[in-house]
Parts: C-alpha cells; structure tokens; sequence
C-alpha cells in the first residue's frame, strides 16, 4: 500500500508499520538459535581484523548502535561519520571491513567514505533497504533491511530495521574474528528478538506520547540523555525531534550533562532519559542532576527501573533483552516527536531544508 491509508502522515503510518517491518527484517536470520545471512556464509570475516562503519544522520545513530554491540563481543571497531572520514578514520588495510548504513544506498558523503576506504585495500559491506542503490552495487557484499519503502524525510520505521540488522551483523561477524567471543546472553537475547514486533505493538497501543507532547510542546528546549545503548537513542530521540517539530532539541551521553549543557537546564527544558537496562545508573543520576534544576523527567524505560521512581512522567516499554529496549523507547520518542510537530502544525513528511537523501557531498 503506497498511500497514507488511516494514517494523516507517512511518518505516523511508518512508525505503526514497525512491527511488520521488524518481523520481515528478522526473518530466516535466527535460526536453530544462531544467526544467518543468506550471502554471508560462516567464514566471510576470517580475515577482518577492525571494523569500520560510516553513516550520517539517522543512519549513523544505528551504526553508533551495532558498533557498542560488535565492540562488546571484542572486534576491533570504530564508527565515522561519512562526511568526516577523510579527517577522522584511524589505519586501514585489507583486514578493514568498512560497513556504510544507509537506508537509501545514495548519501554521497556515505559513497565516497566507503570508496576512500576501498581505495586503501578495505573490503566493504552495504547495510540498505534498497536493492540495486549505489551502495548495494559498489560493495563487495550487500545486506538488505528489509523495512519496505519510508517516504516520510525523517526516519522512522528504517531505525528500527538497521539497528536489529547490526545486531544481527555484529554476532555474525563476531563468530568469525578470532579474537571476538558471542555475546554472553546470546540465547536469551536471540529469543527476545522473536518477541520485539509484538513489543513494539504494545508501546504503539498503550503510548502516552501524545499527552506527554501537549504537556510539554511550548517548552524552550527538549534534551535527550542515556548511556550506553541509550545514548544513540537519546541522539536519535533529539535529531527525530529538531527535524520535524523546528524546536531546539540536543541529545548528550548523560555523563557529559555537567560538563556544558547542565548550564542551559531550566525547568523550560523537559529531560528526556532513556533507560533500557539496569546498567544506567549515570542516566539516573544525570537526570537527578537536571530535575534539581528544576528540569521535569521523562523517563524512558521499563516499569520496574529505578529511574521510574525520580521521574515525574513515564513513558513505558515492555520488558525485554536490553539490546532491544532502547528500540522500544525510541519508538515512543518516535510518537512525541510526532505528535508535538502535529500539535505545533509543521508539514511533518517533508520538513524545511531537509531531503529523504543527500546526494551531494
Ligand atoms: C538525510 C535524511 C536522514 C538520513 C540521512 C542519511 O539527511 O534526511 O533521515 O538519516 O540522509 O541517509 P541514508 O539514506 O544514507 O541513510
């Protein structure tokens, strides 16, 4: 279905499409407990020794995402943003194994990342949702995300796909690299997986974000903290918000909010923390830090995490593998961002000054 269907927007019909877009990325890739991609055989990354993703905007929050994931099963990673690769990429070699995330396949800077590390002997892996781009065509091999097409500028339902794709990726690539060990509670999180398109259904039907949007939408300026796995989220959290509402929004580490932004904090600028595992303890006291500012709370997290208990608002996720939490929270902050840009009238698929893809460096 092409159109908007129910839905006023696209970006509000991609945001509920993420259950179906999840259970087709998942599909044939977990299997008898282990993880398979069709063209990546058991083996393909004997010879990597460091892994290099780039990205830019969006797709660079989920590439922040897999390379915490591939870093904590022992390979050797770094992530760039593609319009800095020239000046920001450390060594690279022929045991480089430079991954470019991009939903479309046609970011130039994303292009000309992957062909300045090639030119250096890297071998080079796509991560798109479309088949025959520029990026599938140029890598040596190619993995799909599998989320349909997302018309809607600001990303949404594409997210979600790459950042379990990564997921997915880091275990495969960490099986083959010798130095690298799966991770601990593979099992347990491999079967979690199974159960994300249905969590995402509950935070879509039991969200609170359009009254926490009204609540909150004539604010000076919306922060967004976390650590761990929830700082991308809180950066995609603040870059889903800036672009479509026009607001001021940031995202930070919550450990870097006594270093500068805690300066800016009122009780004018809302806190957004996200929480997705019991490991967040500098996003709680971060947050304490800001709310004695006056800043009001909005905890991002399970019902049961001790953040619940300092926070004036809550929006739920269901209790899961905290590698899959922090997509749950970003689908609520999905819904504020979406309903504070509707409270405020903004044309919300296609935002002033922004374009689906950037073709030019
Ligand atoms: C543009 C879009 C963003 C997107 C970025 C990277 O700036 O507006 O939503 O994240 O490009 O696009 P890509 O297609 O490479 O993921």
């Amino acid at each position: 279905d092409a159109g908007k269907g129910e839905y006023d927007h696209y970006m509000l019909k991609e945001i509920h499409t993420q259950p179906t877009a999840l259970s087709n990325t998942i599909e044939g890739r977990v299997e008898d407990g282990d993880v398979a991609f069709e063209d990546l055989p058991a083996g393909t990354f004997s010879d990597v020794d460091t892994v290099q993703f780039v990205a830019c905007g969006t797709s660079y929050h989920a590439a922040m995402y897999g390379a915490q994931l591939l870093r904590s099963a022992g390979v050797r990673t770094d992530v760039v943003r593609a319009s800095e690769y020239a000046s920001k990429t450390g060594p690279v070699d022929d045991a480089t194994l430079v991954v470019a995330v991009t939903q479309s396949g046609e970011t130039a800077d994303t292009l000309d990342a992957v062909r300045k590390a090639t030119d250096r002997g890297a071998r080079s892996l796509a991560v798109t949702n479309v088949v025959g781009s520029t990026a599938a065509r140029e890598a040596d091999d190619a993995v799909y995300i599998r989320a349909g097409p997302e018309v809607g500028v600001a990303a949404t339902k594409t997210f979600s796909s790459q950042a379990v794709t990564l997921a997915l990726l880091s275990q495969r690539i960490a099986a083959d690299v010798p130095e690298a060990a799966a991770a601990a509670d593979r099992e347990t999180m491999l079967e979690d997986l199974t159960d994300l398109p249905e969590h995402v259904e509950t935070v879509l039907e039991t969200t609170d974000a359009e009254g926490i949007a009204r609540e909150f939408h004539d604010s000076d300026s919306y922060f967004f903290i976390g650590n761990g796995l929830g700082h991308p989220v809180a950066l995609e959290g603040a870059l889903k918000f800036k672009e479509i509402t026009y607001e001021h929004a940031e995202g930070f580490a919550a450990g870097e909010l006594k270093h500068g932004p805690l300066a800016l904090v009122t009780d004018e600028t809302p806190v957004f923390a996200v929480a997705t595992s019991g490991d967040d303890e500098k996003t709680k006291t971060n947050a304490i830090e800001a709310q004695t500012r006056g800043a009001p709370i909005v905890a991002v997290c399970p019902d049961d995490h001790p953040l619940v208990d300092v926070a004036e608002v809550h929006l739920s996720i269901p209790d899961t593998h905290p590698v899959w939490a922090g997509l749950l929270a970003n689908v609520q902050l999905q819904l504020v961002s979406y309903h504070a840009a509707d409270l405020l009238e903004r044309p919300i698929d296609k935002p002033r000054n922004l374009a689906k893809s950037v073709t030019v460096e």
